[in-house]
């Protein structure tokens, strides 16, 4: 039975820690980090992670503003409001709820971000100095799943890690920041032959692939460490992407959905953005 590791826990501890440093800058600089968060259109599951984002920001004394337009708003609106907020000195990240309602394409409208303020790491600069080795703001979920995976005390350095999945948001980032622990990183995804073969042979599994239950128990090698990115919507109750009841029983240390790597992409929102924070008033990083 494997170790339950407990994203919200972790998350908490860290927001505590995001709350004191803030305390601390407030009265140093006399000033607070700024969150804004951009969305477009009603998808009930992109509303609550902006309402918990938001949310967030105010436990952690936080700035936040919340530009909520219609699915309808055309791209110049967004633009505008992009560029605004990148002239805005109080703001210090600037974020775009994705996915976006059709026909926009964030592929258009995100790169107007000024790539300081990306907090969640989408940008090609983010990406390209993640992809050199010296990142700076990384991706909110895969540096989450970093922070589990050393939460529970597990090496990285020379183990079998496979990423399932190949987004720019999570498979791919995922990949370069275990290379970055020293694992050997195979990156799987939906043209891959033999997938089952490969994940059996991982010492950690991260399921980043937006199918419920897609990872099931014989896919798993024993004392392996299975991280779980699913966040599905079976019968309207959230599944991730791993057979977490067949899979604990095989896995030394699984997290949980909900309550594993969700809470995290949250609480690293907040370190990217107290981050750029900090490089703008000259505190050290
Ligand atoms: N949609 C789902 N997860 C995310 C995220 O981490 N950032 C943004 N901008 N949109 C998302």
């Amino acid at each position: 039975m494997a170790y339950i590791i407990d994203g919200k826990a972790l998350s908490q501890k860290i927001r505590l820690d995001i709350k004191k440093e803030t305390e601390q800058l407030k009265n140093q600089y006399g000033k607070i980090p700024g969150l804004a968060v951009i969305i477009a259109g009603e998808d009930p599951a992109s509303k609550v992670y902006v309402k918990n984002k938001i949310l967030a920001c105010q436990e952690a004394g936080f700035f936040s503003v919340h530009r909520q337009f219609g699915a309808d708003v055309d791209a110049e609106t967004l633009i505008r409001t992009i560029i605004e907020l990148n002239a805005d000195d109080n703001i210090d990240g600037i974020l775009v709820q994705l996915p976006l309602p059709k026909p926009l394409d964030g592929d258009a409208i995100l790169p107007f971000i000024d790539v300081r303020k990306d907090v969640d790491g989408l940008s090609a600069f983010q990406q390209g100095l993640l992809l050199q080795g010296t990142p700076d703001l990384i991706s909110c979920t895969p540096n989450g799943v970093i922070e589990l995976i050393k939460s529970a005390g597990k090496e990285m350095s020379g183990k079998n890690a496979v990423v399932i999945g190949r987004s720019n948001m999570v498979g791919k980032p995922m990949a370069m920041l275990l290379l970055r622990e020293n694992a050997t990183v195979t990156v799987c995804h939906s043209k891959t032959e033999n997938l089952k073969e490969t994940v059996k042979n991982a010492d950690i599994v991260v399921a980043a692939i937006g199918k419920a239950k897609f990872v099931t128990a014989d896919m798993i090698k024993d004392g392996a460490v299975v991280i779980d990115v699913g966040m599905n919507s079976v019968d309207g109750k959230l599944c991730g992407d791993v057979d977490f009841e067949n899979v604990k029983e095989k896995a030394s240390a699984i997290t949980p959905v909900p309550g594993g790597v969700g809470p995290m992409t949250i609480t690293m929102l907040l370190k990217n953005t107290l981050q750029s924070f900090k490089r703008k008033v000259g505190a050290s990083l």
